[in-house]
């Protein structure tokens, strides 16, 4: 039997074994589903050792564990690869807008329905399957293998990071492997090459002692939800730029060729506003939405918490505001630097009469990988070769934030090799993920271990 006969026999196995993942509601920042996420770690764990890994440990955190595996069995001048996924998942609300419940999985037209499903649970399993395929038909890996799957992607990689510095050895291979971007269309291979970084702020803003009568306060003491919705207002100015001091400093403009390398891959902003439907795009003056999403910073708020929102009306003076903020940022800002900046601004513009806190919850530094190397050749040919399609060479607006942290650790080249849709709404109700891109990522893995064996170390 060949492993595409064998991916071929088992499809249906491997679909009720990807419900089975989905179905662990493990969202890493709900402390209530902490219990769910050491199941997951533990469901995976069981998994890995099923399909025949013999060194497979659940790693504690200060957070939630780590699945960590290897085969290192390949032989004499195999490569090593380091796999990198995460178990966890984004929070499901809001839950009424699922059309299944989110930890019940559906097949429907060809995609499974479940938080989790492309990001990342999907993609992860699509590289165990492959690795069970490899294993059971060929009695080997071609290379060897090590999998590091964290349950704390979504929430920072808080704990990820310290393990990776102190387990530089444990971690050693010749390229990292990472599943968890998008292609850049249905059929439509692709490569990132770059990945934006993260500043994710809260703002917190006190007033009065407690929430007053607006008719008989109002107007002689600041109101604190007026107060953060000026600050929140300052931080952008109407062309998109934002006005934070200094924020700009280190952004690199782009050069003629990259902005044609950009306009080349024929990103389509119809496309785009048909995907979230609305009839005008938004973003930063000057920019295409290509460059806008791949190579320009952004600043946006992510929720605001504060005052009467009950049906009907109130009046009020809320004693006390929230709001969280994040910041993706491109190379080479750095998340410290852009903290700080941050902080430093708000603080400079809170209107007086209220005291504003401000917090750094978490970050990650922006991603560029060299796009000619041996591992990206192998890859880039895996692909087009499974795909039967050209693979393109794309950046990609979300953060992974231990990418930049492997490169700086174990100094070897990454690939992030996708196979989730950008419209398969991940952190948004109906998240799914494309069986036919389940299946056909399994087949582009297997031969891209073939290729990495094949070229050597
Ligand atoms: N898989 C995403 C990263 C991603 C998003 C890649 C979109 C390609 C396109 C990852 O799980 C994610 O959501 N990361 C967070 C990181 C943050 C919490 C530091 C993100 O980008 O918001
Ligand atoms: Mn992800
Ligand atoms: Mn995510």
């Amino acid at each position: 039997m060949t492993t595409s006969e064998y991916l071929t026999q088992h499809r249906e196995r491997f679909e009720a074994e990807l419900i089975e993942f989905l179905s662990i509601p493990s969202v890493s920042t709900d402390p209530e589903r902490s219990g769910d996420v050491v199941r997951c770690a533990n469901w995976l764990a069981d998994h890995l050792r099923g399909i025949g890994l013999e060194h497979v440990e659940v790693l504690p955190t200060n957070g939630h564990p780590i699945v960590y595996a290897e085969n290192l069995d390949a032989g004499e001048g195999a490569p090593t690869v380091l796999f990198y996924g995460h178990y966890d998942v984004q929070p499901v609300d809001p839950l009424n807008l699922w059309t299944n419940p989110p930890f019940e999985p559906v097949v429907r037209d060809g995609k499974i329905f479940a938080r989790g499903a492309t990001d990342d649970k999907g993609q992860v399993f699509l590289h165990i399957k492959a690795i069970e395929a490899l294993l059971a038909v060929e009695g080997r890996l071609p290379v060897n293998i090590k999998l590091l799957i964290e349950g704390e992607e979504e929430i920072g990689s808080t704990h990820l990071a310290p393990f990776v510095k102190e387990n530089a050895a444990k971690l050693a291979c010749d390229s990292v492997l990472v599943s968890d971007t998008s292609m850049f269309a249905p059929g439509q291979p692709s490569i990132v090459y770059s990945l934006r970084g993260m500043a994710y702020m809260q703002i917190d803003v006190q007033g009065p002692n407690r929430d007053l009568h607006s008719g008989s306060y109002g107007g002689a003491v600041q109101n604190p939800l007026n107060a953060l919705a000026t600050i929140i207002a300052k931080l952008k100015d109407e062309h998109g730029h934002i006005t934070i001091d200094g924020f700009y400093d280190d952004v690199k403009s782009l050069t003629e060729q990259e902005r044609a390398d950009l306009a080349a891959l024929g990103h389509s902003d119809e496309r785009l506003k048909a995907d979230v439907d609305v009839a005008e795009l938004f973003g930063e003056e000057g920019y295409s939405s290509i460059e806008r999403l791949g190579a320009r910073p952004t600043l946006d708020v992510n929720g605001i918490l504060g005052g009467f929102t009950g049906e009907g009306a109130k009046t009020v003076l809320p004693a006390r505001v929230m709001a969280k903020i994040s910041m993706r940022l491109v190379p080479h800002q750095k998340h410290d630097d852009i903290a700080e900046k941050f902080t430093a601004h708000v603080k400079s513009i809170a209107p007086a009469g209220v005291t504003v806190q401000v917090q750094d919850l978490h970050g990650a530094d922006p991603v560029l990988v060299e796009r000619d190397s041996p591992v990206m050749h192998a890859a880039t040919q895996a692909l087009e070769e499974t795909f039967s399609a050209k693979c393109r060479f794309t950046r990609e607006g979300g953060s992974i934030p231990v990418v930049l942290l492997f490169d700086q650790v174990l100094n070897v080249p990454t690939v992030l090799m996708g196979f989730g849709l950008n419209n398969e709404n991940a952190h948004s109700p109906d998240e799914h993920f494309d069986l036919s891109n389940f299946h056909t990522g399994m087949r582009a893995v297997v031969r891209y271990h073939h290729l990495l064996a094949a070229a050597g170390r």
